[in-house]
């Protein structure tokens, strides 16, 4: 029997799933907005222990008019972490303002460290920083409380990219709490769906009805069509936010599926030299700092494994087991190589020596022992000391 694809993350929906599709596709709201969308909206700012969310067609959306809320537009100074996917340094371009990309600390978010020194340095030549986009790497919340207080010291904002951690805390906060607002995914991959979509997150009144008036193409209140600036089509529909609903209610024992995996992983390479979960919270306060598992990946270091994580990549991609390299830093991508960073070569390393491995909640039994038989057989033929 041909075996399927093991994928790293996909969707994890069924009969719950299915029954609000359908309950909003009778309810006859199927236009965007509607009482859906509400109630999604309602009940992600609660999970998030925030006072409003605006429910918009991406994470990217979030992070686009989350900046404009924030006041950032043509010419200002963003700094922003190298250790992502592009979509946060593409939101910070699209205003017109300027990325300038930030190293991480062995865990991928960005170094505290290095951001004071990126804003001295932009002091001492004269250069004022607008705003902070910190991004919660694989599902680990930043260290939020050093960021915004340096921030605030130079007199900046942050808004959160909690794009990959909705369901983690730091502190006892959840991710998405952090900052003036923060923006989170439900892209088809990400720890819950609605397909494609995405939701910003905020205490603030004036931030959230900003956001929900550009997102509506920033049309004036009136019963014609005006507008006094252009604005954006960027909403979800009541259908979409119907399955976000049923997502959200299975959000915490789809993350401890997820956890699940990650102690499967943890078993399978604890006996494997030089081979590393990535990411692992420290447990140093008591437990109240936890990611949302949403990848597990793992760092293969070099100078004591004899194998390299492509020839693990490419092992179990021959088994239609899906991996993948961590983001590859912005600074390396061609499209921003001309943009200003503040690096320290942890990011390089991290892309150089991590691989995620197949995470998803939706993961079964059989698929389990496929991945721990491929993986199993490859150690047995490339580490020496399991031989
Ligand atoms: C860190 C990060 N920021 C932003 C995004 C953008 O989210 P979306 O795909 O919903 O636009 C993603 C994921 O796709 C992400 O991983």
């Amino acid at each position: 029997m041909i075996q399927q694809q093991i994928y790293l993350s996909s969707p994890d929906v069924g009969k719950l799933e299915e029954e609000a599709i359908v309950r909003a596709f009778h309810s006859g709201w199927i236009a965007p907005l509607g009482p859906e969308v509400d109630a999604f909206e309602a009940e992600l700012a609660e999970y998030c222990g925030r006072d409003y969310a605006v429910a918009l067609s991406s994470g990217t959306a979030a992070l686009h008019l989350g900046l404009i809320a924030l006041g950032v537009g043509p010419g200002d100074i963003v700094l922003t972490s190298t250790m992502t996917f592009a979509a946060t340094t593409n939101a910070i371009v699209y205003t017109g303002a300027e990325p300038v990309l930030v190293d991480c600390d062995a865990a991928g978010n960005m170094d505290p460290l290095l951001l004071e020194d990126a804003f001295k340095t932009l002091e001492s030549e004269g250069k004022s920083v607008k705003a902070v986009v910190p991004v919660d790497l694989l599902g680990k919340v930043a260290d939020q409380e050093a960021i915004e207080r340096i921030a605030t010291q130079y007199g900046a904002v942050v808004l959160s990219d909690a794009a990959e951690s909705l369901g983690a805390t730091r502190n006892g906060k959840p991710s998405a709490s952090f900052g003036l607002a923060a923006g989170v995914s439900f892209n088809g991959n990400k720890i819950m769906t609605t397909s494609g979509g995405g939701a910003l997150l905020t205490d603030d009144e004036e931030i959230a009805k900003r956001v929900r008036h550009l997102a509506t193409q920033a049309r004036q209140p009136v019963v014609h069509y005006e507008h006094t600036e252009v604005g954006y089509n960027y909403r979800m529909s009541n259908i979409l936010a119907a399955l976000g609903r049923a997502q959200l209610s299975r959000l915490d024992s789809m993350m401890e599926r997820r956890r699940q995996m990650r102690i499967f992983y943890r078993d399978l390479f604890s006996n494997v030299e030089g081979v590393e979960i990535f990411g692992e919270p420290s447990g140093a306060d008591g437990g109240k700092t936890v990611d949302n598992f949403w990848l597990t990946s793992i760092l293969v270091d070099p100078t004591k494994c004899s194998f390299t994580t492509e020839q693990l990549r490419i092992a179990l991609g021959q088994k239609q087991i899906e991996s993948r390299p961590l983001w590859k830093p912005m600074h390396l991508q061609p499209v921003f190589a001309e943009k200003r960073s503040f690096v320290n070569g942890t990011s390089e390393q991290l892309f150089l020596t991590g691989l995620s491995l197949p995470s998803g909640s939706v993961l079964d039994e059989p698929q389990r022992e496929a991945i721990g038989d491929a993986i199993r057989e490859f150690l047995r033929e490339h580490d020496e000391s399991l031989t």
